[in-house]
């Protein structure tokens, strides 16, 4: 199916790693212009140049998103320099684990500062533009703890709650403009921030990380966990035309483990 992606100007917040570099995958693999937005330079000139030796089209841009004015001047030289934002996908945040009573202040600041404020200063620089413009894709990626959270995730699972509420509320907003706005809610998928995950878990239960990552497994009625290029996907087609009946909604992808209906 094409997703009709071709020719449009799509930024991933995020992009350096990831989740977020599947997704820029995905979508330049579409034909779309990918901006790629993360703090690491490095990485993302060579996601760049990848893709552009696959045949396409990416431009790096080094931003912030614990900082607003930072957001604020990535999102105004995007505009000046490539044009008007088609869609937006948004995959940052980590949050440490625990049980909860050990988690300082700042664990639980941290969380919520990356990962909800993160997704606010985004969204403030660029739904307006969208909303005025009476056309967008913007997707969030969120996390389905958010729904269901676990004793040793309570923060990570905190800041995802705050970001569904956010998706839905906003998305009431943007939608007579035509804006859409959607969270995509992954379960465990193989990145960095994963591998960090399930050590320090490991380390905080003085249990292996095999332990760690077999328990998690139990959990997954599919029985493994997702890789990064699936979720890339299906964040490229939450950017389509194909979604646009589709807006406030969370796509969860987790293999079977949220319990809760749909
Ligand atoms: N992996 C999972 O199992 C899983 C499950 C559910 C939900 N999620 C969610 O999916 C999203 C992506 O996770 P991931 O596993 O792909 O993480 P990851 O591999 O650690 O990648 C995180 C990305 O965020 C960027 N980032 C971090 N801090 C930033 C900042 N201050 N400003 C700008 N960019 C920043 C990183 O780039 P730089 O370091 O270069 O800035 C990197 O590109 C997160 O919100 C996570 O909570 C992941």
């Amino acid at each position: 199916m094409d997703l009709g992606l071709a020719g449009r100007l799509v930024c991933v917040v995020g992009a350096s790693k990831g989740i977020g570099a599947a997704s820029a995958r995905a979508l330049a693999s579409e034909g779309a212009r990918v901006v790629l937005m993360a703090r690491d330079a490095s990485s993302l000139n060579a996601l760049r140049d990848e893709i552009a030796t696959a045949g396409g089209e990416a431009m790096a841009m080094q931003v912030d998103a614990l900082d607003s004015a930072s957001v604020d001047q990535a999102f105004s030289r995007l505009e000046a320099e490539y044009g008007a934002l088609d869609a937006c996908v948004i995959s940052v945040g980590a949050a440490q684990g625990g049980l909860m009573w050990e988690l300082s202040d700042q664990v639980w600041q941290e969380a919520l500062d990356l990962k909800f404020m993160g997704l606010v200063r985004v969204l403030r620089a660029i739904a307006p533009r969208m909303q005025a413009r009476k056309r967008g894709r913007i997707v969030a990626v969120v996390g389905n703890n958010g729904r269901q959270p676990g004793a040793r995730m309570i923060p990570g699972s905190a800041a995802n709650a705050a970001c569904l509420a956010l998706v839905r509320g906003l998305a009431e907003e943007l939608a007579p403009s035509g804006v859409s706005l959607n969270a995509l809610n992954p379960g465990p998928t193989r990145t960095d921030r994963w591998d960090r995950l399930i050590s320090n878990l490991a380390a905080g239960s003085n249990t292996s990380r095999e332990e760690v990552e077999a328990r998690q497994l139990s959990t997954m009625p599919r029985g493994r966990i997702a890789e990064a290029d699936e979720m890339g996907k299906l964040a490229a087609i939450l950017c389509s035309d194909l979604v646009d009946m589709m807006t406030g909604s969370a796509l969860t992808a987790d293999g079977g483990a949220t319990k809760g209906l749909p």
